[in-house]
């Protein structure tokens, strides 16, 4: 295969450490939610997942995203809880990775106005919480927060953390992106908070998830990894920013690494895509030039559509395998990254590491949408129902504008 013959990611095999935590290799799966757990608690279909993928070779496996210990966290049955009940399950779950010679972080997870508010499940009768009560400017779900309810959730972060290593968790990642709870105080579309943790400024709306991040460090001590996904795009504005320029970028950046984080998981819908006009870094790599901290990218590699082309259905995946191996390579000697997360690809494929180390790219099982489905184990219930409107709404959206003709070409366009 001759568009392979350039690609050379050896240095990609190289081991790595996050606080002292080392990594055979710079690969990481990304958390994913697979609907296989039944109130909170994980099964051994999600252990063997788990074992299955550390066997393939991958570093570092970060699970699913898991509620916090707080009622106001999700009332969806069939995602991960980290709670004094669900411990027994989650064990299993980071024993399997580590049998595979990978290691585990847990993701720490609050839906925040995304929750749907009300129903009839357990948790029903408890409000949701968010920022300022808002799933997007204009778009209300839930309430805003009181000071006294954000230091249960604060308490309710630590608490659930202390579990993840109790499970014998490397690490834990906390989840800050794509629209949810702590994402909602990022962004100014949804935290007009006057109390100092909101508003215009974003030294205030980092300050409730940095204060989360100090508390987690606090409780945990110096030498326990803690992770921050961030990302600019939503599930329901894939165009939204939390930091519009790079200035406030750094400046978010700096008050959560001050705060104790030792990785930024920079999530992105395309790990090529520039970030801001007159360079083509990627937003991984401008955390990368900001910070001492290790920086992972994620986003559509070796993949077509993105992830919420997929979620959606609004595109088929076709593999984009030499090109986005040919950009891994090309960013990543550049310094734009320590650390590269394959999310889809690992669902389909639990040996992609190894194929790739290999060099057996014509074996690599491409992801298709119906690896997604989960028969009966719908969730879209227990979110806000003006959420998945939302979303589909955003999807389409974006679709449209793929197919309308540019207004002008761009040297940086992906292929596709
Ligand atoms: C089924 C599925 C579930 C996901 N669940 C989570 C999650 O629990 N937490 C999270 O931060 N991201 C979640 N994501 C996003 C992935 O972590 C990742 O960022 C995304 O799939 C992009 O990587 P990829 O293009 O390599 O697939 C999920 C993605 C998929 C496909």
């Amino acid at each position: 295969m001759p568009e392979y013959d350039d690609i050379d990611l050896r240095e990609l095999f190289t081991a790595f450490t996050i606080n002292g935590l080392a990594l055979r290799n710079r690969f990481i799966m990304p958390g994913m939610q697979r609907g296989w757990c039944q109130e909170g608690r994980p099964g051994p279909q999600l252990a063997d997942y788990y074992r299955e993928r550390s066997a393939g070779e991958v570093a570092l496996i970060i699970t699913e995203a898991c509620a916090v210990d707080h009622p106001s966290a999700t009332q969806g049955p069939y995602y991960g809880w980290m709670r004094p009940d669900t411990t027994d399950a989650w064990r299993k779950c980071v024993a399997a990775a580590h049998d595979g010679g990978a290691r585990m972080f847990v993701q720490l997870w609050h839906e925040g106005a995304i929750r749907k508010e009300g129903g009839s499940g357990p948790y029903a009768q408890h409000p949701t919480l968010s920022p300022s009560g808002y799933l997007r400017p204009g778009l209300r779900n839930g309430r805003a927060a009181t000071t006294q309810e954000l230091k249960e959730i604060r308490e309710a972060y630590v608490r659930s953390a202390l579990l993840a290593r109790e499970v014998g968790a490397d690490g834990i990642e906390v989840h800050a992106a794509h629209g949810y709870l702590l994402d909602q105080f990022l962004w100014a579309g949804t935290n007009v908070r006057e109390d100092g943790y909101g508003g215009a400024d974003i030294r205030n709306r980092v300050r409730f998830p940095a204060e989360i991040v100090a508390s987690l460090r606090a409780a945990l001590g110096r030498d326990f990894p803690i992770s921050f996904r961030f990302s600019q795009w939503k599930e329901i504005d894939f165009t939204a920013k939390v930091a519009q320029n790079p200035d406030e970028l750094r400046a978010m950046i700096s008050a959560l690494r001050a705060a104790g984080v030792d990785m930024f998981h920079v999530s992105t819908r395309r790990f090529h895509v520039p970030e801001w006009a007159g360079s083509d870094l990627g937003l991984a790599g401008w955390v990368k030039s900001m910070t001492d901290a290790a920086v992972c990218a994620v986003g559509s590699v070796g993949l077509g559509a993105d992830i919420m082309e997929s979620a959606e259905g609004t595109r088929a995946v076709e593999h984009q395998l030499a090109f986005g191996l040919g950009e891994l390579q090309r960013r990543f000697a550049r310094g734009d990254f320590d650390l590269v997360c394959v999310g889809r690809s690992h669902i389909s494929d639990p040996a992609w590491v190894r194929k790739v180390r290999e060099r057996r790219y014509s074996e690599i099982r491409l992801f298709k949408r119906e690896h997604l489905e989960r028969p009966g184990r719908d969730n879209t219930p227990h979110v806000a129902p003006a959420f998945v409107e939302a979303r589909k709404a955003e999807a389409l959206r974006d679709a449209r504008a793929r197919e309308a003709p540019p207004a002008s070409p761009s040297a940086q366009a992906p292929p596709g």
